[in-house]
């Protein structure tokens, strides 16, 4: 039996979300509805999710003293891993020690953190088809693992970083040192290592969200959302739709290796697992052990968007992963460096047919960083596709 608590009382069941960007701030307003009292965590102030939580933290989560000093502090039931850049051997401490449980699981936190700990997991491990790959630390070897078996097309990625920073396709050897140069550069942290991965030359790639929640009898379940399609410009996602359309067989490998790699991290909540196809044949790319950017389109396309599973199978609550119409979704980009910048628009934007929208309220804009999305539901995906990007493009960020 499941218990919930009424939020700011001596009985209130706690959840701390590490990170409290866009996709935390929707796991956040899910909890909320949920009477769960609710801390936000993030490196800078008046992060999205703070704006919606009862109480706003601002620490360095890489950090392992403070993060200890946290989450001993406020004494959370359940830990939510929002971003990757956290000390998760400090986690890892903290729930072996029974001071709290981390969503999934500190290990999966812990793996799933650099590219290095879980494509060993997926390739080495679990046996899991992937692209070739080797780590390197210095430019020599990168080009001497390159020569050695990759071969050109490849693609180079620092092996900590997210939405595509520093990453980038080598075409031949007139390249190899642009990227190296490019991923030591666009690194989160500069300790130098890389990925270097064969070019897979994909049809379509999907993000098989699925979802780790407990059923009636206490045991753990596993529930599959139907693919989502995506595309990436420069490493980053700027539009997806649900359902894409997948051959049967494909469907049945893609949800093979998801299942695998899922029972291995374990615990309960939503797992995002990215996945390239070419005709039947399925390569698992990564995982997020939580929401995934992709799946922001399963707030207008799922009875639950992947927040509301998310934040339901955590608490140990009953899920249902079902879609029910077709959606897509498409990026709002700052397009500039700006401080508490106005969207103009709005309104035309909303006057697409079908169509809602999410700003972020992000308190600094950049080009690249993403401020809002455009969701829009039809009956067809290209209809949604095209409503979307529509509604996007009406929303016109503005310096005041
Ligand atoms: N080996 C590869 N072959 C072909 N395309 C690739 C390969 N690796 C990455 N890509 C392309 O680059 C995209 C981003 O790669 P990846 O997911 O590894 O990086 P990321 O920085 O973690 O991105 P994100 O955090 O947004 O998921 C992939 O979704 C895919 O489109
Ligand atoms: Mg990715």
């Amino acid at each position: 039996m499941t218990t919930l608590g009424t939020p700011l009382s001596p009985h209130a069941t706690k959840v701390m979300l590490l990170g409290s960007g866009e996709l935390g701030k929707e796991v956040l307003i899910a909890l909320q509805r949920l009477g769960v009292e609710t801390i936000a965590v993030d490196r800078y102030d008046h992060a999205p999710g703070q704006q919606v939580a009862h109480h706003a933290r601002t620490i360095a989560m890489s950090d392992p003293a403070q993060l200890q000093a946290l989450i001993e502090t406020e004494k959370p039931h359940l830990v939510v891993p929002e971003i990757e850049a956290i000390a998760t051997p400090m986690l890892e401490q903290l729930e072996a020690a029974g001071v709290v449980r981390v969503i999934p699981t500190a290990r999966a936190a812990r793996l799933t953190m650099d590219r290095e700990g879980i494509r060993r997991l997926a390739a080495e491990t679990l046996g899991l088809p992937t692209s070739p790959y080797q780590f390197c630390d210095s430019l020599a070897e990168l080009q001497a693992a390159i020569d050695g078996g990759i071969g050109y097309p490849c693609v180079v990625k620092p092996v900590m970083s997210s939405s595509g920073k520093g990453q980038s396709k080598i075409d031949g050897p007139q390249d190899v040192q642009k990227a190296w140069d490019y991923a030591m550069a666009g690194g989160r942290v500069s300790h130098g290592r890389v990925i270097v991965e064969g070019f897979i030359d994909f049809d379509y790639e999907i993000t098989q969200l699925t979802v780790r929640a407990l059923g009636a009898e206490g045991q753990v379940e596993t529930h599959f959302c139907d693919p989502i399609g995506h595309v990436q410009v420069s490493g980053d996602y700027v539009e997806s739709w649900q359902p894409h359309p997948m051959h049967p067989a494909a469907l049945e490998k893609a949800r093979h290796i998801a299942k695998t790699v899922t029972d291995n991290l374990g615990g309960q909540g939503l797992f995002g697992v990215e996945l390239f196809v070419q005709g039947e044949q399925v390569w698992f790319s990564e995982v997020s052990p939580r929401p995934h950017d992709t799946g922001l389109v399963t707030l207008c396309t799922q009875h639950q968007s992947e927040f509301e599973l998310h934040a339901r199978a955590i608490l140990g609550l009953p899920v249902d992963a079902s879609l029910r119409n077709p959606g897509a979704s498409a990026v709002i980009y700052g397009g500039m460096e700006a401080s508490g910048i106005v969207f103009d628009g709005v309104d035309e934007a909303l006057r697409v047919p079908g169509t809602d929208l999410r700003l972020f309220g992000k308190p600094e804009s950049f080009a690249k960083r993403r401020m809002g999305v455009a969701l829009a539901r039809a009956t067809d995906i290209d209809t949604a596709r095209h409503n979307a990007k529509l509604a996007a493009s009406k929303v016109q960020p503005r310096r005041v």
